[in-house]
């Protein structure tokens, strides 16, 4: 085989594994993970702060396999969750409720109920969720997510604190927080915040910490400080760009909150929600090749990643490395030459694209196509659309060996539930 594989080459990403084998043995499309790095991501995430208290909560909406979140749970890492579907996965991936914190959207009481009986902790992201909590469970202790006034992220669409997003209690609302909470005998145990996915405003992150802390003040009881997730990785190795230095900016927020410790004489605990920085780049997105057209100059590859592989290029216009990987034909000159195409799947939309006018080595029929990073929000915002199956997941585990980790769906499958 004849890779243009500047990235998987570069990190034993399939540990000696040959990705046509693989296609061959557990279909097209397929992800792909590596146990080995997502360990790592772990491990990375842990060392962030020193601090005594410090949990690493894992956010499951990146990717919910249970396989994967057992290898966390090994990791000591604990999970976050956003619906009563996820502390069910959850819970039959190992984890116990202490481990589990739930971040609300939204509840219906029914919801609420049923979370609230889970025995996870809870935080509520409005002032009429904080009532409903109260009337469901009068004395209860629950978490509150406060919006500091600014929020960054790599799409307006995951922007998830300021003016123009639905999250989170204004942090000028504290009295009617501590109104609402006096009157229903609830203990508020902590504030959390969550300014958006892959932010890349480290100043807007320092900033909303230093709000929340002024909003702790106004709170005595409170111990949980949860900073959510939002940690980016680059998408865009291939040309060099690095991730981002996060240890530098944790020395900042470690000394915000030792400074405020020692200041206000309270101990907390300290909670990140990382979804992406853990799970991206484990996975690994292989597909299919299977035409190639030009249309009005531009060129077309076709393959069988449609959206509902993999959403994030369709719906916030996301970048993703690509490699492609040839089979070797003997006696063939596999010299490289680039050009710009057009990576596209085979959804019934234009938009239906993985990469745009993107400069790759001459792809022919055949030819496989790896999106990278694709460990995070990739299967987990999969669908059926165009009564297409999900994909088949594999892990190539630390002693390399590969292991199926999902079926492929199956058509009786596209069945269910009629
Ligand atoms: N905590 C809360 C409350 C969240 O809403 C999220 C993500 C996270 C933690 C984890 O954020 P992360 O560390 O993964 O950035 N589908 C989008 C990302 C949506 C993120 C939603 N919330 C994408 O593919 O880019």
């Amino acid at each position: 085989m004849n890779y243009y594989a500047p990235l998987t080459s570069e990190n034993g990403f399939f540990e000696g594994h040959d990705p046509y084998e693989l296609i061959e043995r557990y279909g097209s499309p397929l992800y792909v993970y590596n146990e080995k790095i997502l360990r790592q991501k772990c491990v990375e995430m842990k060392k962030l702060l020193k601090h005594k208290n410090f949990k690493v909560h894992y956010s499951v909406k990146a990717n919910g396999n249970i396989e994967l979140l057992k290898i966390i749970k090994n990791e000591s890492v604990n999970v976050d969750a956003v619906s009563h579907g996820e502390i069910y996965i959850e819970k039959n991936a190992g984890f116990c409720s202490s481990q589990i914190l739930f971040v609300g959207n939204n509840l219906t009481r029914a919801e609420m109920s049923a979370v609230i009986n889970e025995g996870v902790r809870i935080s509520v992201d409005s002032l009429s969720q904080l009532k409903q909590f109260g009337e469901i469970n009068k004395g209860g202790e629950v978490i509150v997510r406060i919006n500091p006034g600014f929020g960054s992220g790599h799409h307006q669409k995951v922007i998830t604190a300021g003016n123009y997003t639905k999250f989170g209690i204004s942090y000028t609302d504290c009295s009617k927080i501590k109104e609402i909470a006096d009157s229903y005998g609830l203990k508020i145990i902590g504030l959390n915040m969550h300014i958006g996915s892959l932010f890349h405003d480290k100043d807007i992150y320092i900033s909303s910490i230093k709000i929340l802390l002024s909003a702790l003040n106004e709170f005595p009881e409170a111990y949980i400080f949860d900073l959510g997730g939002g940690f980016g990785v680059s998408y865009n190795k291939i040309e060099g760009v690095k991730d981002h230095d996060l240890s530098k900016l944790f020395r900042h927020v470690d000394k915000l909150i030792r400074d405020w410790s020692l200041s206000n004489d309270r101990k907390l605990e300290i909670i990140i929600e990382p979804g992406r920085y853990i799970s991206a780049e484990c996975g690994v997105l292989l597909g299919t090749v299977s035409s190639i057209k030009s249309n009005y100059m531009q060129k077309y590859i076709g393959t069988d990643i449609g959206f509902n592989v993999i959403a994030r290029t369709a719906m916030y216009d996301a970048y993703h490395d690509i490699e492609v990987y040839r089979k070797k034909i003997p006696g063939t000159n596999h010299r490289i030459s680039f050009e710009k195409c057009n990576i596209v799947g085979n959804i019934c939309e234009t938009g239906d694209y993985i990469a745009k006018d993107k400069l790759l080595p001459s792809i022919t029929e055949g030819d496989l196509i790896g999106v990278m990073s694709a460990g995070a929000y990739g299967f987990s915002m999969s669908s059926n659309y165009n009564g297409r199956l999900r994909p088949a997941e594999i892990l190539i585990g630390r002693n390399k060996n590969v292991r199926l980790i999902r079926k492929r769906e199956t058509f009786e499958q596209l069945m269910n539930n009629f």
